[in-house]
């Protein structure tokens, strides 16, 4: 079901995660709320208290399909696997879903003293630089540390390198970061060998093993995840990047 909607979509020519489009407009509310509610304070403008929390409610709002959006595409590119940034991105959206309530419920009261707002509008803000920070390793994790050896635009670039960057970037970094693996920390991509031949990389994806040939965790890639043209464009950057 889920395939399907990445699958129509992709039909359109949008095949990336659907999750950063719309995860920007409940951070620009509670970067909003706070500053409208220093502004307030500051300038002493109290119409400007009514829209912070305007702010922060429709921040409310719009968390929920910035969450849902979020766990479609972890389900779709990082097949539900519970990786650290996923286990950490989980903690933060609960304790900003708790902190906007909060804050939403005390901003209703007559009595309730600034100090207390701007400490709940400020952890708000902290909350959502953090889970932006750790969406942005999830997505772009490795490719900071990874000198990668070949520019996509230089001319010596091997056909397919950039597009087999992006493929890594949306479908195995969250496992091996900088080539290197997560989860069995001593089978990075990095020296595998798997590497060593196009047609030894296409086997492995489609039914990854462990060394002994026993199942491990990685999931098998399909020809309905990546196509055989896909995987060689993985295996021109994987093979630039990490032999
Ligand atoms: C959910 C985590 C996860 C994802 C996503 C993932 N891998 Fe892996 N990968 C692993 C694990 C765990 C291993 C160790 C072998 C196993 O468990 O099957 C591994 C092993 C490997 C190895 C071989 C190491 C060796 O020498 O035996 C290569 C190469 C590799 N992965 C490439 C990829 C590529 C390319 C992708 C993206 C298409 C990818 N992986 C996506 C977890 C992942």
């Amino acid at each position: 079901m889920i395939d399907a909607l990445y699958r129509f979509l992709a039909k359109l020519g949008f095949s990336d995660p659907l999750h950063a489009p719309i995860v920007h407009i409940p951070i620009g509310l509670v970067i909003g709320a706070l500053v409208f509610f220093v502004v307030a304070l500051i300038f002493k403008r109290k119409q400007l208290i009514l829209t912070a929390r305007h702010a922060s409610i429709l921040g409310l709002v719009f968390a929920f399909p910035s969450i849902l959006f979020g766990v479609l595409d972890w389900i779709h590119f990082y097949h539900a696997k519970m990786i650290p940034a996923i286990q950490i991105k989980i903690a933060l959206a609960a304790i900003l879903l708790v902190l906007l309530s909060l804050g939403i419920f005390l901003g209703g009261k007559a009595k309730i003293h600034n100090a207390v707002m701007v400490a709940i509008y400020s952890l708000s803000f902290v909350a959502v630089v953090a889970l932006g920070y750790f969406g942005a390793t999830l997505v772009y994790g490795g490719f900071s540390q990874t000198s990668s050896k070949v520019s996509s635009s230089s001319a010596s670039a091997p056909a397919g390198y950039a597009q087999g960057q992006a493929l890594f970037a949306a479908n195995c970094q969250a496992c091996h970061q900088g080539g290197g693996n997560s989860n069995v920390a001593s089978l990075p991509v990095k020296g595998s060998k798997r590497l060593a031949s196009l047609e030894t990389f296409d086997r492995f994806l489609r039914a990854p093993a462990m060394p002994d040939g026993k199942g491990g965790d990685m999931p098998a890639y399909g020809t309905d995840a990546l196509s055989a043209a896909q995987v060689k464009d993985l295996y021109a950057f994987a093979s630039a990047d990490f032999k």
